[in-house]
Formats: structure tokens, C-alpha cells, sequence
């Protein structure tokens, strides 16, 4: 993705603004300094990557964590909750394009993130490369599919987060009408309609638990 010289600020303040606040909320949280470190390395080699890739992350760590207190999980068991989740796009050709419409050999090499993600992770942080791997859905279906059978709630919770910030930020995805992007209430209505109904309850309770609010920073700008 290509940025005006003002667009580019704006996108490193904003990734700045996000990286502060989810690194924060790991130091409040008592996490071990040395996951905080290995989180930022690999966060940091998702922004040398691409911004837009870390920007996602960011926000999808951002709401994982909102999602872990509304779910009650242990926090170091689950550290670092999802932001980690597309490693695996690190290790992808730098042409391919991480947004907009893929050909077909494109799309085979971003079916394999997942994988690429999981062997990455997984000397590190092994409960996150289970996660990489299978956190993936795409117009609601899991891929790579033999992987489906043991998803946990984590795991679908974190899909389903995936899939909100997804939906709420590409400009080309296929929900957009007219240029405008769906609203987070039109975005739940989509979810409900077309996830499995199984997942009925997690979205439901992610979406009561105001996990999908505005992300504030104390300076007052609010990016999302
Ligand atoms: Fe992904
Ligand atoms: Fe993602």
C-alpha cells in the first residue's frame, strides 16, 4: 500500500498511539518482560513489513485483551491474546498485496499465513502458534479446513474479532457500499446472519461486553 507524505503520518502516529496503549495494558496486567520483549520484536517486524498489517494487529490485540476480561481467561496463560495472530503474513512476498482482490497464485500463498505464522511462533509463544494457525476464516469458513475440529472459545472469539476489524477498516472489502465502510451495529447484523449459528452467543456477548468501542487515547485522538 502506497501513503501521501500526510497519510504516512497520520498512519505512524496512529500505530504509535496503539502500540503505547497495548503495551500499557500488558504492564498492568503483570505480564513476564520477556513476552512484552518478544511481542514487540515480532510486532516490530510486522510494521517493517507493513503498516497496515501492524495497524490490524494492533487493534485486534486491542480488543482480544477487552475480550479476555469479558471472558475471564487466565492472562498469562494467554498472553499476548491474538495480537500475534498473523505472524505468518511477515513471511509473505513483500509484492503481494495484504488488502483488495488476490489472483489466484496470490491467494495460495496467503492461505498458507496460518502455517507460516504457527512454525514461527511456536518456539515462543506456543499457545499463540496454535492460535496463528488456526484463526483464520474467510467469508466465514476456516481454512486450512483440516484444522477445524479442536478450535476453542478462544480461538473463535479471536476469529470473530478478526473478522469485526476486518470488516470495519478495508476500504475495498465487500461490505462496503457506496465508499461508506458498515457501521460496527451493521457489522454484528452481518455476523449474526452469516457466522455459524453456534457463534451466535460468542458475537452477542464480545458485542454486550462493548468490546467493539471506540479505541481513546488520553490525547483525545481517536483514530478508529
Ligand atoms: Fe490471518
Ligand atoms: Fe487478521
Amino acid at each position: 500500500m502506497i501513503f501521501t507524505p500526510t497519510q504516512e503520518r497520520t498512519k505512524d502516529l496512529e500505530i504509535r498511539l496503539l502500540e503505547k496503549k497495548y503495551h500499557d495494558f500488558s504492564a498492568r496486567l503483570g505480564i513476564k518482560p520477556e513476552k512484552i520483549a518478544w511481542t514487540k520484536y515480532f510486532l516490530s517486524n510486522m510494521k517493517a513489513k507493513d503498516k497496515e498489517l501492524c495497524r490490524h494487529s494492533l487493534i485486534v490485540g486491542i480488543y482480544v485483551e477487552r475480550a479476555v476480561i469479558s471472558l475471564g481467561l487466565n492472562p498469562e496463560e494467554e498472553y499476548p491474546y491474538g495480537v500475534l495472530h498473523d505472524t505468518g503474513k511477515i513471511g509473505l512476498p513483500s509484492n503481494l498485496p495484504y488488502q483488495g482482490r488476490l489472483n489466484a497464485e496470490d491467494w495460495w500463498l496467503m492461505r498458507q499465513h496460518p502455517f507460516i505464522g504457527y512454525l514461527t511462533l511456536k518456539p515462543v509463544f506456543p499457545g499463540e502458534a496454535k492460535r496463528a494457525l488456526q484463526h483464520q476464516t474467510q467469508q466465514f469458513k476456516r481454512y486450512p479446513t483440516d484444522v477445524s475440529d479442536s478450535v476453542d472459545l478462544f480461538t473463535e472469539a479471536l476469529s470473530v474479532i478478526d473478522s469485526v476489524e476486518a470488516m470495519s477498516s478495508r476500504a475495498n472489502g465487500r461490505y462496503v457500499k457506496e465508499g461508506a465502510l458498515p457501521s460496527m451495529d451493521q457489522i454484528r447484523d452481518i455476523l449474526l446472519e452469516e457466522k455459524p449459528k453456534k457463534l451466535g452467543w460468542i458475537i452477542k456477548e464480545l458485542y454486550d461486553a462493548g468490546v467493539f468501542r471506540p479505541i481513546v487515547f488520553q490525547s483525545g485522538y481517536n483514530p478508529v
